[in-house]
C-alpha cells in the first residue's frame, strides 16, 4: 500500500498551499470541517493528476479525528501530518480557541501516535503568539490538556472578551506538546514538530487585519517588512513532513520572516500585550 499524506485545515490558506505542494508525493487525504470548499480543491487536485480523497473532520472532536485517522490507516501508513486547522481569536470565544486549537491537537496526536509507523511525521501548526511570554503557573496547566479538569484551570488565565491570550496560551500549548511526544513518537521511529507561521496573507489574518488595523504597521515595521505567503509556510511543512528532515524532531520552526527573532515588534510585549498575531 502507498505512504498516505494527510492534512487537515486543508480548504484553509495554509493548508491548501500544502495541499498543492504535497499533491505528487502520493495519496492524500484532506480534512476540514468545510466541505464544500474541500471538495473544490480536491476536483483541482485530481484534474492535475494527483490521488486525493477528501474526509469531513471536526478536530474539536475525538469521535472525528479517529474517524480520519482510521480513514488514513486504511488507505496505507500515515506519511506526513500535516495538522493544520485551527481558528483565531477573531473567530471565536476562548473555549472554542482552546478547543480547537489545542485540544484539537491533543486529539490528532493521540490518534496519530497511536497509528505510527517508521515513515509517519506530524506536523502542527502552533504560532508565533506561541512564543511570547507566558506565567508559570498558566504553562504547568497546560502541560496536561488533557486532563478532566483543564478547561476550568486555564479559564481564569484566557477568559477573556476578545480572546487573544486564549489563542497564545492554545498555540503555546501546541509547541510544548510537540516536544512532550517526542519521546512517544520516537519509540515508533516516527516524528512530530510543529511550525509557528508569523503574518501570513490567508483569510485568518486579512480578518484580525480589518478588526486590528495595528497588525498592517506590524507588518510594513517587521524584519523582512512584508507579509507571509501561504506557499511559503507550505514549503515548511513539505521538507518537515518529509524524508529530508528524517533527524528533526521535538522542535518548532518559526516561519514568521523574522518577527520574532527580529524583535521588532516586541518591544513591550507581555501577557495580553499588543502582539495581535493569529
Ligand atoms: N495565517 C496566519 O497568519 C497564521 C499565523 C500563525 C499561525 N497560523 C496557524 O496556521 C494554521 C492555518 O491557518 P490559516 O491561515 O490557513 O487559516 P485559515 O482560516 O485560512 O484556515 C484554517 C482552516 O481550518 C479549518 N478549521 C477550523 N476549525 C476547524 C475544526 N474544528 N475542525 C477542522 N477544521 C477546522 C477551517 O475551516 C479552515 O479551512 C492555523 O492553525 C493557524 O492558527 C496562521
Amino acid at each position: 500500500m502507498s505512504i498516505v499524506s494527510v492534512i487537515t485545515g486543508a480548504a484553509g490558506g495554509i493548508g491548501a498551499a500544502t495541499a498543492r505542494r504535497l499533491a505528487n508525493r502520493g495519496p492524500l487525504l484532506l480534512a476540514d470541517r468545510f466541505e464544500e470548499p474541500l471538495a473544490l480543491l480536491a476536483d483541482q487536485l485530481r484534474r492535475d493528476g494527483a490521488r486525493v480523497a477528501t474526509q469531513f473532520c471536526d478536530v474539536a472532536d475525538p469521535a472525528s479525528v479517529r474517524n480520519l485517522v482510521a480513514r488514513a490507516s486504511s488507505t496505507g501508513p500515515i506519511g506526513g501530518f500535516a495538522h493544520l486547522a485551527g481558528i483565531s481569536s477573531h473567530s471565536g470565544d476562548w473555549e472554542s480557541v482552546v478547543r480547537v486549537d489545542l485540544l484539537g491537537t491533543a486529539y490528532v496526536a493521540r490518534e496519530v501516535l497511536a497509528a505510527a509507523g517508521s515513515e509517519t511525521a506530524l506536523v502542527c501548526a502552533a504560532s508565533m503568539a506561541g512564543h511570547r511570554p507566558v506565567p508559570d503557573a498558566l504553562l504547568a496547566i497546560l502541560e496536561e490538556p488533557l486532563a478532566a479538569n483543564f478547561m476550568d484551570r486555564i479559564r481564569p488565565f484566557v477568559d477573556d472578551p476578545e480572546p487573544r491570550s486564549a489563542y497564545a496560551a492554545a498555540k503555546r500549548g501546541v509547541l510544548m506538546l510537540c516536544r512532550r511526544q517526542a519521546r512517544a513518537f520516537g519509540q515508533k521511529g516516527a516524528r512530530i514538530v510543529s511550525i509557528s507561521p508569523g503574518f501570513i496573507d490567508t483569510l485568518m489574518t486579512r480578518r484580525a487585519t480589518e478588526l486590528r488595523p495595528v497588525i498592517a504597521e506590524q507588518i510594513k515595521g517587521s524584519t523582512l517588512h512584508r507579509i507571509g505567503r501561504p506557499e511559503e509556510v507550505a514549503a515548511a511543512v513539505d521538507f518537515l513532513s518529509g524524508p529530508d528532515a528524517s533527524f528533526i524532531t521535538g522542535c518548532d520552526l518559526l516561519v514568521d520572516g523574522g518577527v520574532t527573532g527580529g524583535g521588532e515588534v516586541n518591544g513591550d510585549l507581555r501577557w495580553s500585550g499588543h502582539l495581535t498575531a493569529p
